[in-house]
């Protein structure tokens, strides 16, 4: 059986102890944390910056995925890697120049990646398969946690799938939105990699359990 790493979201984690959450996601066995940048423009919500980023640093050891949900993310990316970001990934149709912010955090050592909505084709990506470590697919709309998956994305998540295996490169394929334990074990199957989990991890009452189901 395929198995998957695990990046629960913070967003859905106690903001009043983000150092503690972020702890304690290392301690129930997780593989990433995923943190959701929200602008109040690019979406219709607001959540934290590179503050938040730099807080929660020193309190894991596992790599942090930060997911831009911002406009001109060109303006920012370098200093969520100074930050501490181990990943930092955008919506390309968010910037002027997608190429030029990838390479920005290239060259800061940063892992890169480009996010696509479920509504969105991937020509936004296929120009920029020989720079992406990660490709992050939507299953809901961004903005909120807790959200339902829309299931016309399995279609995305094959083709991409396909898509990243004939490149030849070790690009990860994150599925982000909608994830439970009772759907991860066909999102192993179609193909992702790397499986948010926001409230399917904060929500359970064994996170640990739930974590170990989803990753598979
Ligand atoms: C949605 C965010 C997701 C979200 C996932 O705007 O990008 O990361 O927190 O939440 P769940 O796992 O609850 O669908
Ligand atoms: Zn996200």
């Amino acid at each position: 059986m395929k198995q998957a790493m695990v990046a629960p979201s913070i967003l859905s984690g106690d903001f009043a102890a983000m150092g503690e959450t972020v702890s304690n996601v290392e301690k129930w066995g997780a593989d990433l944390v995923h943190c959701d940048v929200m602008d109040g423009r690019f979406v219709p919500n607001i959540t934290f910056g590179m503050p938040m980023i730099k807080a929660i640093r020193p309190y894991t050891k596992l790599p942090l995925d930060v997911h831009l949900m911002i406009v001109e993310p060109e303006l920012y990316v370098e200093r969520f890697c100074d930050a501490g970001a181990s990943f930092v990934t955008f919506h390309p149709e968010a910037s002027k120049d997608p190429r030029g912010t990838l390479l920005k955090i290239k060259n800061k050592g940063v892992k890169c990646g480009l996010v696509i909505n479920p509504d969105k084709d991937f020509s936004l990506v296929r120009d920029h398969m020989d720079l992406v470590d990660m490709i992050v697919l939507m299953g809901v709309f961004p903005g909120f946690g807790g959200q339902s998956y829309i299931e016309s994305v399995d279609e995305n998540i094959k083709t991409l799938s396909e898509e990243i295996k004939k490149t030849g490169r070790n690009i990860l394929l994150e599925l982000d939105g909608g994830v439970t334990q009772q759907n991860a074990a066909k999102f192993r199957d179609l193909g992702v990699t790397v499986l948010v989990a926001g409230s399917a991890t904060f929500k359970a009452e064994d996170k640990a359990a739930a974590i170990k189901v989803m990753r598979g």
